[in-house]
């Protein structure tokens, strides 16, 4: 059972939002568990305060350390990164973070608990980085106002490589990323859509020439819209014929 546990100043933001589809289905398998955690639960002051403003002037406010050590410590019994249980994750997400691929969503989904720390307002006290967590994470170059929909983004990815949480075990290993390029075209019916008509080959019942043309499509789509994943992934020479053939047109 991998367990979730989300920190935030907005529970409610996660309402409903794991209550669809595979995450739904491997929640109720007793798969996963995920519960988001309010803050201002673990402030000590009449006003529940969690942040502060920033030493040294600035705009905005920070997250203050404190209810974040008590709470990473009371939901992972350790208020330290190297006494966590080696199965822990605290992860933090921020604009700062290594951004999340495919590979940490593999890494993550071989825990037993994550912790999830959502940011907010102009950041999170520093020490949070250095004492607590085992992972700073973005999700991509762009600044959310917090960190919340990051924790989503992160929970989906990871709990749909959970083994038994997709329904065919081999829909994880056929698609963009897990082999370095992006996914290959799909149709379904009607076979003419508006002028237009689905790929002849996908008609011809011929599996290994279906194999091929979708080999060579998911080369074509991630040659346009990814160039980056081309340079890491290892080609065969028929492959890098095809590219180089097709680069003329
Ligand atoms: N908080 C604000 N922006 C973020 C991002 N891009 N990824 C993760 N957390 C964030």
């Amino acid at each position: 059972m991998l367990r979730f546990d989300i920190i935030t100043i907005f529970p409610d933001f996660f309402d409903g939002a794991f209550d669809h589809g595979i995450i739904r289905r491997a929640r109720a398998a007793g798969l996963v568990k995920i519960e988001a955690y309010d803050l201002r639960g673990w402030t000590s002051d009449k006003h529940h305060t969690v942040d502060d403003r920033p030493f040294g002037g600035g705009d905005g406010m920070v997250l203050k350390p404190e209810p974040i050590f008590a709470a990473v410590e009371n939901l992972t019994g350790a208020g330290a990164r190297d006494l966590y249980p080696k199965t822990t994750r605290v992860v933090l997400l921020s604009p700062q973070g290594r951004v999340f691929t495919q590979a940490l969503a593999e890494e993550l989904a071989r825990a037993e608990q994550v912790v999830l720390i959502c940011g907010r307002y102009e950041g999170v006290d520093e020490r949070v980085a250095e004492a607590l967590v085992t992972d700073e994470v973005s999700i991509g170059d762009y600044i959310l106002s917090g960190g919340e929909p990051a924790a989503v983004v992160v929970v989906d990815a990871v709990v749909r490589l959970v083994p038994g949480a997709l329904g065919s075990e081999t829909s994880a290993v056929n698609e963009s990323f897990s082999e370095g390029l992006l996914d290959c075209p799909h149709y379904t019916r009607p076979l003419e859509f508006r002028g237009m008509r689905v790929p002849e080959v996908l008609l011809s019942g011929h599996h290994a020439l279906i194999a091929r043309w979708r080999r060579e499509e998911a080369l074509r789509k991630t040659r346009r819209n990814r160039p980056d994943l081309l340079e890491k992934v290892s080609l065969d020479e028929r492959e890098r014929d095809w590219l180089n053939e097709e680069r003329e047109f």
